[in-house]
């Protein structure tokens, strides 16, 4: 079978099985993706947090505030389209659109600190690679209306734990401080002074940072652009002593809870909105996209999204498509999809007719049954059995209906027994282990 059409350049389909997309990277079937969401949801769930769900469609000016003008994202891998006078952007992340919903529907007045988890997808026309995709996956956190150095460390200590419970261990969490915006200003300006004598000898992603931010230049894998940086002044020596004393406590606390980190004084993010604390999780044999998760503190986005109050708040997001390369970098094991409890095979049009109302009673008995939908051979219908990897098989002919009983095998040992058809319902589920509905 054929068809013209294929997916979009950096999308991908994911599929019951497993398979290897053009760029020869293994896609995990939809099972191990719902085992994933899982884990996620139940490490969510022991941190006390709840599930917010923001569009996927959300106002372009919401992005580029939010982010920031001058940042890749915003600068050239918007999905942005308008339409009747409207401006729309896919969501290339979703940290502004759930300060947006919280400012939007005053979730403060839910009292207290709020702590929102979610996961989905999220959109940045990026060149795609290995582990970079246009349309990609987040899971991740906010947790708004503190500033306490427990919410940083909570945040750091969520992050890690999920990576923990998937059995990803060969991973380097790197920790900064930005400090404040203003005194963030002051070393920028400090940067730029010392960078422009070298301009000429920067790349040409490096030159575009130093014009329109040049806190990215630091960010440069280059090696001759990192040997020009060893002599540039240091943000630390910008940052208040208050920031300092903010960074020392979220360092205590992550001691005390055993989270092991470096300090990276180079770790400085792609988005505009950090203040304070940021951090970023690696993984081992990622290759080039090696960042498995990240984020920071955010204490002015609702005042830059038009908050007339400060949200000082917390988060991080992490790409599901590395959490799989590191998944399977570490060999960590994962669950196979359910298997059917029963097949029935049908052979003729009566037993057909028996074995499609029968496998209904079954079903509403809660048992997982699979059956042939195509009128095929007894053999075909036994290999869709196996398939299925069903538990036990049932074959319905003439003889069967006559006699009113069915001949149940437990494909496992093999062995078989007669079950009446009156009986077949409760012999199954109690094999089964189905508590019946
Ligand atoms: P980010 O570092 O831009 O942060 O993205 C977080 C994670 O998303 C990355 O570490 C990476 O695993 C994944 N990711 C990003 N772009 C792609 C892509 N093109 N293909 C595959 N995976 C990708 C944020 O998005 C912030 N909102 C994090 C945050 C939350 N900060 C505070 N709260």
């Amino acid at each position: 079978m054929s068809t013209s059409f294929q997916n979009i350049k950096g999308t991908f389909d994911i599929l019951p099985d497993a398979y290897t997309d053009d760029g020869g990277t293994r896609v995990a079937p939809t099972a191990e993706w719902r085992y994933v969401e899982r884990t996620v949801r139940d490490v969510m769930a022991r941190y006390n947090l709840e599930e917010i769900r923001t569009p996927v469609l959300e106002p372009t000016d919401l992005v580029a505030r939010g982010v920031g003008a001058g940042t890749d994202i915003v600068q050239k891998e918007m999905f942005a389209f308008e339409r009747a006078g409207t401006n729309y952007v896919l969501r290339p992340e979703v940290t502004a659109p759930v300060v947006r919903s919280f400012l939007q529907h005053h979730l403060d007045q839910r009292g207290g600190v709020q702590k929102l988890f979610y996961i989905g997808p999220c959109f940045r026309a990026e060149q795609p690679q290995k582990g970079r995709y246009r349309q990609f996956h987040q899971f991740g956190i906010e947790i708004l209306g503190t500033d306490d150095a427990r919410a940083d460390a909570e945040t750091i200590a969520i992050m890690t734990a999920i990576y923990d419970a998937l059995g990803i261990s060969d991973t380097r969490l790197r920790i900064n401080t930005l400090g404040t915006p203003d005194r963030r200003e002051k070393y920028v300006e400090a940067l730029r002074e010392y960078l422009e004598p070298y301009a000429d000898e920067l790349s040409e992603t490096s030159q575009r940072r130093l014009e329109a931010n040049p806190l990215r230049v630091l960010d440069t894998k280059l090696e001759h652009e990192q040997k020009i940086l060893q002599e540039a002044p240091q943000l630390i020596e910008y940052v208040s002593d208050e920031s300092l004393a903010h960074y020392d406590r979220v360092k205590e606390l992550l001691a005390d809870l055993d989270v092991a980190y470096v300090e990276d004084p180079l770790l400085v993010r792609g988005l505009d909105y950090y203040t304070e604390t940021t951090f970023e999780l690696e993984g081992a044999d990622l290759g080039a996209q090696s960042a498995l998760a990240g984020g920071g503190r955010y204490d002015r986005l609702a005042e830059v999204l038009g908050s007339d109050e400060p949200v000082p708040a917390t988060g991080f997001a992490a790409g599901m498509e590395r959490l799989f390369l590191a998944l399977d970098a570490a060999e960590a094991d994962r669950p196979k999809g359910p298997a059917a409890d029963v097949f029935i095979a049908a052979l003729g049009e009566k037993a057909e007719r028996w074995v499609f109302q029968t496998t209904q009673d079954l079903r509403e008995a809660g048992l997982h049954v699979a059956l042939d939908l195509k009128g095929r051979s007894l053999k075909a219908q036994m290999r869709e059995a196996n398939r299925q990897a069903a538990d036990y098989t049932l074959i319905i002919g003439g003889n069967e209906l006559d006699a009113e009983k069915a001949t149940v095998k437990e494909m496992e040992s093999g062995d078989q027994v007669e079950v009446p058809f009156d009986e077949l319902t409760d012999y199954l589920t109690t094999k089964c282990d189905v508590d019946g509905a």
